[in-house]
C-alpha cells in the first residue's frame, strides 16, 4: 500500500509519501533527492526511543553523516529557546547549505525544525516525517513553521516548505489514544469542508480510533493529505481559500487559549469549534440540519463529544475572537460550512448571533 500525492507550488513543489513501513527505507527516499551529506534529526525523547536508532541507522547506512537533536516534548517547548538548542546542534554538525533537518514527530518538533531550516544560513531543507495523527494531515504539509510567544501561539514564523514528507502510518500504534482522537477532529473538518468523498468514508467505518484497518487509515490519511496538498496548492500564503482550514478554529482557539492550553488539546478544541460554527451556519441557513447533525454524529463516534469548558464568560470568549490572526477591519471571520464537502470565509455573521450561541453553550 503506498500512494504518493504532489503539492503543486510553482516554485517548489514537493511530494508526500504514505506507506506502511515506509519508516525502515526513509534513507532510500531521501537519496532521491539528491541532498548533502549532513542530515539532522530534530526529534523528542519519546520518538526518539522509538523510532530515532532505526532513522539513524538506515541513514548513516545510505552514507549520510547523521547527528541528533533532542527537544523536550510538549507545546510549553515550542519557544526560540528550543529552537535555539536546534541552531546549536546545527553548528556542531557544522551544517550547510546544502544540509539538511530531518523532523521526527510531532506538530511541535515539526514546527520548530522547519522554522530553524527556514532560518539557519538563510534557509536550507527540511524534511518532513511526522507521527501524530495531527501532524500528519495538517501541520506537516503546507509550509507552515514557527514557535509561540510567551503572549500568543505561532506569532513568530516563516513559510518553508518541506523538501518531502514521509508518513508512516504504523507509527499511529504508539500513538496515545486521545491524540489519535485530535488529529481526527482535522480529518472530520477535511470531510465537511472540502470533501464529502471522505466524509461518507469515515461514517462508513465501524470504529474511527487507531484501530481503525490499515486499508482504511491509508484512505483517511490519503483524502486528507490530498485534501491540504490541493488547497495549498492553489493558495500557498493563504490569500483566500487556505483559510477553510481553519473551519473550527476560530471559536476553538479561544476556548484553548482561555483554559490556557491545559483542559482541552487542540483537536479537541477544534472539534467544539465545529460544533459552534455548524450551529451558526445552521441559524443563516447556509447548511441544513441533516447535516449539521451527521458532523455531529462524526465527531461523537470519534470520541470528539466533549463537555464545553465551564467557566467561561461569554463575553471573554467575544473579546478573545477579535485576537483571532484572520479578524480584518476589525471584524471577526468565520469558516462556514454550506452543506457537506463544502465551506465559505464570511464575515457577516451578527455579534448577536454568536453571542447568543455562546450564552448558550456556557450560560450568561
Ligand atoms: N493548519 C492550517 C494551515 O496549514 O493552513
Amino acid at each position: 500500500m503506498q500512494s504518493l500525492i504532489t503539492v503543486e507550488l510553482p516554485e517548489n513543489p514537493y511530494q508526500v509519501l504514505i506507506s506502511p513501513g515506509v519508516l525502515a527505507s526513509l534513507a532510500e527516499h531521501l537519496q532521491t533527492l539528491r541532498l548533502g551529506r549532513k542530515i539532522l534529526v530534530v526529534t523528542n525523547p519519546t520518538l526518539q526511543r522509538h523510532y530515532g536508532q532505526q532513522v539513524v541507522t538506515s541513514l548513516e547506512a545510505q552514507g549520510f553523516s547523521v547527528g541528533v537533536c533532542i527537544l523536550p516534548a510538549g507545546e510549553r517547548y515550542k519557544t526560540l529557546r528550543s529552537v535555539q538548542k536546534i541552531y546549536d546542534a546545527a553548528l556542531d554538525q557544522q551544517l550547510e547549505r546544502s544540509s539538511t533537518l530531518v523532523a521526527l514527530g510531532g506538530g511541535v518538533v515539526g514546527d520548530m525544525a522547519g522554522f530553524a531550516a527556514a532560518t539557519w544560513l538563510r534557509g536550507i531543507g527540511v524534511v518532513q516525517v511526522p507521527t501524530s495523527l495531527l501532524a500528519m494531515v495538517d501541520a506537516s504539509i503546507g509550509g507552515k513553521t514557527g514557535v509561540n510567544h510567551p503572549r500568543g501561539k505561532n506569532l513568530i514564523g516563516a513559510f518553508h516548505q518541506p523538501r518531502l514528507v514521509v508518513i508512516d502510518p504504523q507509527v499511529l500504534k504508539t500513538l496515545p489514544r486521545r491524540e489519535f482522537r485530535a488529529g481526527m477532529a482535522e480529518v472530520i473538518k477535511y470531510g465537511v469542508v472540502w470533501d464529502q468523498t471522505l466524509f461518507t468514508h469515515l461514517e462508513a467505518q465501524s470504529r474511527l480510533d487507531n484501530l481503525l484497518t490499515p486499508e482504511a487509515l491509508q484512505v483517511v490519511l490519503t483524502r486528507s493529505c490530498t485534501a491540504k496538498a490541493q488547497i495549498v496548492g492553489q493558495d500557498e500564503r493563504e490569500a483566500g481559500l487556505r483559510a477553510i482550514l481553519n473551519y473550527g478554529h476560530t471559536i476553538g482557539h479561544a476556548l484553548e487559549s482561555l483554559t490556557n492550553y491545559r483542559l482541552i488539546n487542540h483537536g479537541e478544541a477544534v472539534a467544539l469549534g465545529m460544533g459552534l460554527a455548524g450551529e451558526l451556519a445552521l441559524k443563516l441557513g447556509l447548511w441544513d440540519q441533516t447535516s449539521y447533525q451527521r458532523q455531529q454524529t462524526l465527531l461523537e463516534r470519534a470520541g470528539l463529544a466533549i463537555p464545553m469548558p465551564t467557566g467561561l464568560e461569554p463575553q471573554a470568549v467575544l473579546a478573545c475572537l477579535q485576537t483571532d490572526k484572520k479578524v480584518m477591519a476589525g471584524r471577526v471571520r468565520f469558516v462556514l460550512p454550506t452543506g457537506l464537502g463544502s465551506a465559505i470565509v464570511t464575515d457577516q455573521v451578527p455579534r448577536d448571533l454568536v453571542e447568543q450561541l455562546l450564552v448558550n453553550h456556557l450560560g450568561a
